[in-house]
């Protein structure tokens, strides 16, 4: 992984290198154009126009580069992605934030029937009892064994002194013996405390992998890594077509860090913002495909896991049905371009 990473950093270079170059020579054949054009346009615009023409182009493609290299580590025969902690992860799963103890039992029974993998929840839902009934249920059926499964929960608040606690209290409530991966819900107090004891519990095998979630920026990465003596694996925000995690998932991915979904429809109350959007709109007839289908594969094929929340199982096979079909480069940076950098959340 460490070569991986040096030869992206080369090619990283001598792409910006390249893009450099091609803009100076723009700029410089833009002056000349214009020069020997000047009846027609001003020479000063022309160039700075060419300049900005360049350099637009040179973004677009370097992000639609990274993302699709990014997207590349993801394993679309397995639908999983290989995280820095060594283990393997599914790619898309099920939400369970709003869902009561019953609602999320039904929910994992019917995600883990229809093929899923990967169930999100915390602490904070106080839906893990219910969880962990939808997965025994699926166990007891033979649908599935524990390590078939992949289970995420987080930490909300707390220190180094009261996390363990916790840990124990999420892995009792779940009814497992181990969880696939623990995030710190948000930034808090103690950050540093949460993920030495989410440390300790990777050493003494209550964790896997562990992770952050609602850290947004670089800076906030570098905190993190500051103390971190694991890396984290995984990076939970809010991510969506009108909020893409773009710069940040390109940052992160020196580190071998992987960004996760939340609200990746929007979440309740806005979904019909993201399901009417024309472009998608426009995708899903052309694939015979759901718009909720066509957004989730956007998110995989951009490197992105994807937890969809649903307390419905026709909707949560639906979910899963997205592996028959794939999204061109064009339709790719057509979903690229709709971002706003716009948040619906403010935590
Ligand atoms: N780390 C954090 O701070 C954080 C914050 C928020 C969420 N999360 C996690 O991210 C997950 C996803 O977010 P979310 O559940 O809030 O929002 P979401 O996945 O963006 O949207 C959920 C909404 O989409 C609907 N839906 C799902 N599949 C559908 C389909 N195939 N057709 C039509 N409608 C469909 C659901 O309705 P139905 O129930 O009727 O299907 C629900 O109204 C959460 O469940 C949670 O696990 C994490």
């Amino acid at each position: 992984m460490a070569k991986n990473i040096d030869i992206y950093r080369i090619n990283n270079s001598f792409r910006r290198f390249s893009i450099l170059l091609c803009m100076l020579t723009g700029l410089f054949l833009a002056g000349c154009t214009s020069a020997s054009e000047n009846t027609l346009q001003p020479p000063a615009q022309t160039a700075a126009e060419a300049a900005t023409e360049a350099a637009t182009a040179a973004a677009a493609t370097e992000a639609a580069e990274a993302a699709a290299a990014i997207a590349e580590t993801f394993d679309f025969e397995k639908r999983t992605v290989l995280l820095n902690s060594g283990y393997e992860m599914p790619i898309i799963g099920l939400g369970t934030w709003t869902l009561s103890d019953d609602q999320a039992e039904n929910s994992v029974y019917h995600a883990l029937k229809s093929g899923m993998r990967l169930i999100d929840t915390a602490r904070y839902y106080g839906n893990e009892t219910g969880v962990g009934r939808g997965l025994q249920k699926a166990i007891d059926e033979g649908l599935v064994t524990r390590e078939d499964v992949f289970i995420t929960s987080k930490i909300f608040g707390g220190s180094y002194e009261t996390a363990g606690g916790i840990i124990d209290d999420a892995l009792k409530d779940l009814n497992v013996d181990y969880i696939d991966l623990m995030l710190i819900h948000q930034p808090g107090a103690d950050d540093e405390g949460v993920y030495h004891a989410m440390e300790d519990a990777v050493k003494d095998g209550r964790l896997r992998s562990i992770g952050i979630s609602n850290y947004y920026t670089a800076e906030q990465v570098d905190t993190v890594l500051s103390f971190a003596e694991i890396t984290p694996a995984v990076i939970q925000n809010e991510n969506h077509l009108f909020y893409q995690n773009t710069e940040l998932q390109e940052y992160v991915r020196q580190y071998g860090i992987v960004i996760e979904s939340w609200y990746p429809f929007g979440g309740r109350g806005h979904t019909s913002e993201h399901f009417g959007n024309e472009v998608i709109r426009e995708l899903a007839e052309k694939y015979g495909k759901s718009p909720t289908q066509i957004i989730l594969r956007w998110h995989l094929q951009a490197g992105f896991i994807a937890i969809p929340g649903s307390s419905n199982p026709e909707h949560i096979a639906e979910n899963y049905d997205i592996f028959g079909f794939e999204l061109t480069d064009g339709e790719m940076q057509r979903i690229r371009e709709l971002d706003q950098q716009a948040r619906y959340e403010n935590w």
